[in-house]
C-alpha cells in the first residue's frame, strides 16, 4: 500500500514540475519556506521555523535560492515575434545588521539564465556578477536590487535604494527606499536595514512593455503608485527559459538578509502573501546577547518587576493599614494627635491579647507607646458622621488639657475612617463595677469605697467649678470610674463630655448618658447640666454603697420597684486585695 502511495505521488509531482517547467502558468506561493523545495548555495540556508536566510554571519560570502525548475517566459505572440510574459511577483524580506547603521550589502530578486550565477562575485557585486561581466549584455540577467550600501562604481545613488538592473549593477532606474501613502502623492523615506520587514511587488507588462516596483512596511497595503516603473522590452534580455530566485552578499559588516514569504505567477497577478502565516524574525537580542542574558535576563526582569509589584503592594496595603483623617484645623492639635501607626505598633497591631474590655461603646485595648514607653489605653469608638467632628475634637483635646488626680488623663486622639480613637493613660486596676459587680475574689472595703466617692466627688468639682470652662462628664457611672494601684477611684470615659462657658447656658442636646442615672429634668429639657452630673454622681454613690444597678433587669422582680439600695457588703471588707492585676478594663 504505501509503496504505491509513494509512487503516486512521485509521478503526480513530476507530472506538477513538468507543467510548471514548461507551461506558463507557474504560479507559486512560500508563506514561509518550511517545506519549499529551493535551490540554495552559497551560504544561504533555511532557518528551523521557515524563514529563508540567504547570508550569514560570515564575510565576503554570496547566497542564491532559486526556484530549482526553468519557467519559460517566451511565447510565439505571432508568426514572426516571440513575447515575454506578463509577470508578477511579491515578497517580504528583512535586512538585521549587526550595527545598527553599519549595513552589508542587498537582495537582488533576480531572473537568470543559469541557477546559482556562476562565477558571481560577493560584495558589492551583489553575488550577480564580476568584473569582467558585469554590464556585457550576454548576462542576460535582470534584477531587483534593495541595495543598502553607495557604490559609486555602478553611480549608487545613496546606500538605501532600490534599482532595476538589466545586464549589470549600474541600475536602468533606481530611487531612494520610500513608498507613496494611500490616496496622495505624499512618500514616506524607508530604511532598508532597519530590520523590520518589508514587501516589494515587482511586474511586467508584457504587453505594455513596462516594469514597476512596488516598496512598502509590511504592515501596509500595497501603495497604488510604484517606487519605479520603467519601459523596457525584455524579448532581448531574457531567454526563453529563466530561473527566479534571490541574490544576496556579505561585505566586511556582518549582515542577516532574510526572506520571510515569496509569491510568483507567470501571466498573472502573483498570490497575495499570507502576512500573518509569516515566520518571525529572529530577535536582535539573541544576535549578540550572550546566553546567560538570554536566560538571565527574563528572569531578573520577572524578579524586578515582582518586587516592584509586591514593594507597591506592601506600600499601598501599609498605606491603607495606617490611614488615618488628618484635616487642616487638627494642625493646632498636633501634640494630642497621635498617629494610628504609632497606636498599631503600641497595641501590636490591636491584637485580643491587648484587649482590656469591650461593649457597645468600643473596644479598649493596652498598649506601650513605641517612642516613650507610656503605657496607654486606647478605645476604639465608631464614629460614622463626620458632623460635629469639629466640636468633639476640639473638646477632647481641651479635657486632654485637664489634670486632676481622680481623673483618668486622657492624652490624646486619632482619627481615621469611620472610627475615632481616644487615647488614655493606663489604669493598671480595673474599672469599679468590676469590683462591685462580678462575683470578684475580693471586694473593697467600705473605706476604699468611701476613699472611691470622695475622689470621684472632688474631680467633678474640679469638672464643675474649677477648670477654667465648666466640663459637664454627661455618663458618671460605676464602669467609668477606674481603680489606680492605689484603688483611688479616677473618672474616665469623656467620650461624652461637654464643655461650657462659665455664665453661660448650657444647648439642647441629644440625650445622652446610662439608664438609671439620667436626672428627669435632662430627659425632659434635654439640657446636661451639672446638676444632671450630681444627679447621676448620686446614682452612682448609691451604687456604690449598696452594690446594686440602679436599673437592674435581671434583679427579682419586687425588689426592682423600691430600688433595693439595701444590701451592703460590708462584711466582705478583706482590705487591699491581690485583685488588680486582673485585666477588665471600661473606659
Ligand atoms: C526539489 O527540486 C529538485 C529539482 O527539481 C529535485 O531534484 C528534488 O528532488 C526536489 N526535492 C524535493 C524534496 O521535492
Ligand atoms: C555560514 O554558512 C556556511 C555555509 O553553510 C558555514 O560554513 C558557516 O560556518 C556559517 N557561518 C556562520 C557564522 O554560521
Ligand atoms: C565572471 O562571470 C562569468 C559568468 O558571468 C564567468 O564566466 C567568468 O569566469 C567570471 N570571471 C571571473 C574572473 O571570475
Ligand atoms: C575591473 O574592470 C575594470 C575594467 O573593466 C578595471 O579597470 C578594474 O581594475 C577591474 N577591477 C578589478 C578589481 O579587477
Ligand atoms: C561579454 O561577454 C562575452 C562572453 O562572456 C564576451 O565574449 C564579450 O567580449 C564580452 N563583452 C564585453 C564588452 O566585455
Ligand atoms: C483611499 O481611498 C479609498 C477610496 O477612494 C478609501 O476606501 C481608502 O480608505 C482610502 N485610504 C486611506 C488610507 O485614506
Ligand atoms: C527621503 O530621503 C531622500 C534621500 O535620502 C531625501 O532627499 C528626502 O528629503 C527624504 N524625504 C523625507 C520626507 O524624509
Ligand atoms: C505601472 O505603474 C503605472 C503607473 O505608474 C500603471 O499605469 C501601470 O499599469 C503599472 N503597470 C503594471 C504592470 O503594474
Ligand atoms: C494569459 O492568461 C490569460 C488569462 O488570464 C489568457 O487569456 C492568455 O491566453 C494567457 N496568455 C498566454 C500567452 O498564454
Ligand atoms: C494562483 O493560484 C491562486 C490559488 O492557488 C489563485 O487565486 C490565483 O488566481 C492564481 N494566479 C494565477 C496567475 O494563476
Ligand atoms: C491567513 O492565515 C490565517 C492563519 O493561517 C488564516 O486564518 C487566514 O484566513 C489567512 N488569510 C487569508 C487571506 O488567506
Amino acid at each position: 500500500m504505501l509503496p504505491k502511495i509513494s509512487v503516486t505521488v512521485f509521478l503526480l509531482a513530476v507530472v506538477g514540475l513538468a507543467v510548471a517547467g514548461n507551461n506558463q502558468a507557474l504560479n507559486i506561493t512560500f508563506n514561509g519556506f518550511r517545506s519549499a523545495n529551493l535551490s540554495l548555495d552559497g551560504i544561504a540556508e533555511f532557518t528551523a521555523n521557515g524563514l529563508l536566510k540567504l547570508t550569514n554571519a560570515t564575510r565576503q560570502e554570496k547566497g542564491h535560492a532559486f526556484y530549482p525548475n526553468p519557467i519559460k517566459f517566451k511565447y510565439k505572440s505571432s508568426s514572426s515575434d516571440v513575447s515575454v510574459y506578463s509577470f508578477s511577483t511579491t515578497f517580504v524580506f528583512a535586512i538585521i545588521p549587526q550595527y545598527p547603521t553599519l549595513s552589508g550589502h542587498g537582495i537582488v530578486f533576480v531572473l537568470s539564465p543559469q541557477r546559482g550565477l556562476p562565477g558571481s562575485l560577493p560584495s558589492q557585486w551583489l553575488g550577480l556578477f564580476n568584473n569582467t561581466s558585469n554590464g556585457n549584455s550576454s548576462n542576460h540577467v535582470v534584477g531587483v536590487e534593495l541595495d543598502t550600501i553607495l557604490s559609486s562604481e555602478f553611480a549608487d545613488i545613496n546606500d538605501n535604494h532600490v534599482g532595476i538592473d538589466i545586464n549589470g549593477l549600474h541600475s536602468a532606474v533606481s530611487a531612494p527606499a520610500s513608498y507613496f501613502v494611500a490616496n496622495s502623492t505624499d512618500y514616506r523615506n524607508l530604511t532598508l536595514i532597519s530590520g523590520k520587514p518589508m514587501q516589494v511587488w515587482i511586474e511586467y507588462d508584457g504587453n505594455e512593455k513596462q516594469m514597476n516596483v512596488t516598496l512598502a512596511p509590511v504592515d501596509i497595503n500595497k501603495p497604488k503608485i510604484p517606487l519605479l516603473s520603467l519601459l523596457i522590452d525584455l524579448s532581448p534580455i531574457l531567454k526563453d527559459t529563466m530561473y527566479v530566485g534571490f541574490s544576496s552578499s556579505t561585505g566586511s559588516v556582518l549582515t542577516s538578509h532574510y526572506v520571510l514569504g515569496w509569491s510568483f505567477a507567470m501571466n498573472g497577478s502573483a498570490q497575495n502573501l499570507n502576512i500573518s502565516q509569516l515566520p518571525t524574525l529572529p530577535s536582535t537580542l539573541t544576535k549578540k546577547t550572550p546566553k546567560f542574558l538570554i536566560i538571565g535576563l527574563p528572569v531578573i526582569m520577572v524578579a524586578i518587576v515582582s518586587v516592584i509589584v509586591s514593594s507597591l503592594y506592601y506600600v499601598v496595603r501599609r498605606k491603607r493599614k495606617f490611614a488615618e483623617e488628618l484635616e487642616d484645623w487638627e494642625s493646632e492639635y498636633g501634640p494630642h494627635r497621635f498617629r494610628y501607626k504609632d497606636l498599631h505598633i503600641a497595641t501590636r497591631g490591636f491584637t485580643d491579647e491587648q484587649l482590656l474590655g469591650a461593649g457597645g461603646f468600643g473596644r479598649v485595648y493596652r498598649g506601650i507607646l513605641p517612642t516613650s514607653k507610656i503605657e496607654i489605653a486606647v478605645k476604639r469608638v465608631s464614629h460614622e458622621s463626620r458632623q460635629g467632628m469639629r466640636e468633639f475634637v476640639a473638646e477632647i483635646v481641651s479635657i486632654g488639657r485637664l489634670r486632676h488626680r481622680n481623673l483618668v488623663p486622657l492624652l490624646g486622639y486619632c482619627r481615621r475612617k469611620g472610627e475615632l480613637l481616644l487615647v488614655y493613660d493606663y489604669m493598671p486596676n480595673r474599672s469599679l463595677d468590676k469590683f462591685i459587680y462580678d462575683e470578684p475574689k475580693c471586694t473593697l472595703s467600705w473605706s476604699q469605697r468611701f476613699q472611691v466617692i470622695k475622689g470621684v466627688a472632688s474631680c467633678l468639682f474640679y469638672l464643675h467649678e474649677e477648670w477654667e470652662q465648666i466640663v459637664v462628664h454627661r455618663d458618671i457611672k460605676a464602669s467609668n470610674v477606674l481603680l489606680d494601684a492605689e484603688f483611688n477611684g479616677r473618672l474616665g470615659d469623656f467620650g461624652l463630655a461637654r464643655l461650657y462657658d462659665h455664665g453661660t447656658d448650657p444647648q439642647t442636646t441629644h440625650i445622652v448618658g446610662t439608664l438609671g442615672y439620667l436626672a428627669p429634668e435632662h430627659t425632659r429639657a434635654g439640657k446636661a447640666t451639672r446638676s444632671t452630673d450630681v444627679f447621676a454622681f448620686g446614682a452612682f454613690l448609691l451604687e456604690v454603697v449598696c452594690g446594686r444597678r440602679p436599673v437592674d433587669l435581671k434583679a427579682p422582680t419586687g425588689r426592682y420597684d423600691t430600688g433595693g439600695y439595701g444590701v451592703l457588703p460590708l462584711d466582705q471588707g478583706g482590705a487591699n486585695s491581690s485583685c488588680g492585676s486582673e485585666i477588665g478594663w471600661e473606659l
